[in-house]
């Protein structure tokens, strides 16, 4: 990522899809001092997320997108005009093109629900157990043309159990998701200042 603009705090742009923990904990993380963040922007690929109650709880701005391919222009000027620096995918389900991750090139991070590089894609707690691992986890990484395929910034490790099954496992690896996604932005803009 190239240094960012110098102002305090980064003009933040949160993408959700659906129940929005990891955008409230974002929501929260982002108003403390320490946090290199403001999230200025929550956009949804539904209407319906539940987790766009966050946004509008916080008296956050906040737009639905359908991520069409006709749109993409509309929604690349739409980040430009809101001076949207870097966005964190929290929950969202959308595969972006490469025309807009080449616009935010290095400034766009996700977290996933596994150690990556294993288990791409959806369904990675099922995944996980089917495959009888004995450790998962949460990764944040950079977002970059191939899914789920990015520089890795942080992972942290959860341990299953015998008696786990995805909704529990999904649970405490959420549990850690929060805890995780924080750290590793205070990590990336940490290493980025001490670049310039
Ligand atoms: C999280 O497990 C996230 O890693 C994955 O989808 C889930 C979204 O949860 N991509 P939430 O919407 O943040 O509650």
């Amino acid at each position: 990522m190239k240094k960012l603009s110098g102002q305090i705090k980064i003009n933040t742009a949160v993408f959700i899809s659906g129940t929005g923990s990891n955008l409230y904990n974002l929501i929260k993380f982002s108003l403390l001092k320490k946090s290199p963040i403001k999230i200025c922007l929550v956009i949804s690929s539904n209407s319906k997320a539940k987790g766009l109650n966050f946004a509008k709880k916080f008296k956050i701005k906040r737009k639905t997108f359908r991520f069409y391919k006709k749109d993409e222009k509309i929604l690349i000027n739409y980040l430009l005009k809101n001076k949207i620096e870097f966005i964190c995918l929290a929950g969202f389900m959308k595969i972006l093109s490469k025309y807009f991750i080449n616009k935010f090139k290095g400034k766009i991070i996700n977290i996933h629900p596994s150690l990556l590089p294993k288990y791409k894609g959806l369904n990675t707690h099922y995944k996980v157990l089917k495959n009888k691992e004995k450790i998962t986890g949460c990764t944040v990484h950079h977002v970059n043309f191939k899914l789920d395929s990015g520089k890795i910034i942080l992972q942290k490790k959860v341990r299953i159990f015998e008696n786990d099954t995805p909704i529990t496992l999904k649970k405490r690896v959420l549990k850690q998701e929060h805890v995780t996604y924080p750290i590793a932005i205070k990590k990336l803009f940490s290493s980025l200042q001490k670049k310039s």
